[in-house]
């Protein structure tokens, strides 16, 4: 398991902007050069505008010219209590995320690795985003 990348992933969940879901996240992809590029959630007065860590550090990622070379994501999240990330369940990505990482998976033609971590660390779970996204649309489909 990437430890690297899931302490990545825990420092930028430390950063959430979220005070309307009190949820903080923190998503960090790992490219094929050694690179890690973090995101966090982040959060809108229009509630419905909020962005989610994975899509945050995945458009990073696609600045920096490597949306092709995304191996690993690691996620990990919770409720903020007293401004701390809380909570021993992973944080999976939401549908809109997995569609998002399955970008990345279908240009590279790499099932990407998707690690799934709770706050409290007892919790790491390795998913592929083959099996978190079955059957999906993707370029391929245009
Ligand atoms: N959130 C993420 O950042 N990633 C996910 O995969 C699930 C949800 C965020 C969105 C929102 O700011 C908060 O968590 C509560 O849903």
């Amino acid at each position: 398991m990437d430890s690297e990348l899931i302490e990545a992933a825990k420092a930028a969940a430390a950063n959430a902007y979220a005070p309307y879901s009190g949820f903080g996240v923190g998503a960090a992809v790992r490219l094929s050069d050694g690179r890690i590029v973090a995101g966090c959630n982040f959060e809108n007065a229009s509630y419905g505008l909020a962005l989610c860590a994975e899509t945050v550090a995945l458009g990073s990622v696609t600045a920096l010219g490597g949306l092709r070379d995304v191996r690993t994501i690691a996620v990990t999240g919770g409720r903020i209590v007293k401004g701390a990330i809380t909570g021993g369940d992973p944080v999976r990505p939401c549908g809109r995320c997995r569609q998002v990482i399955f970008e990345a998976a279908a240009l590279s033609g790499h099932d990407v690795e998707v690690i799934c971590v709770s706050a409290d660390g007892s919790t790491v779970e390795s998913n592929r985003i083959s099996d978190l996204l079955p059957h999906a649309f993707g370029p391929d489909a245009l």
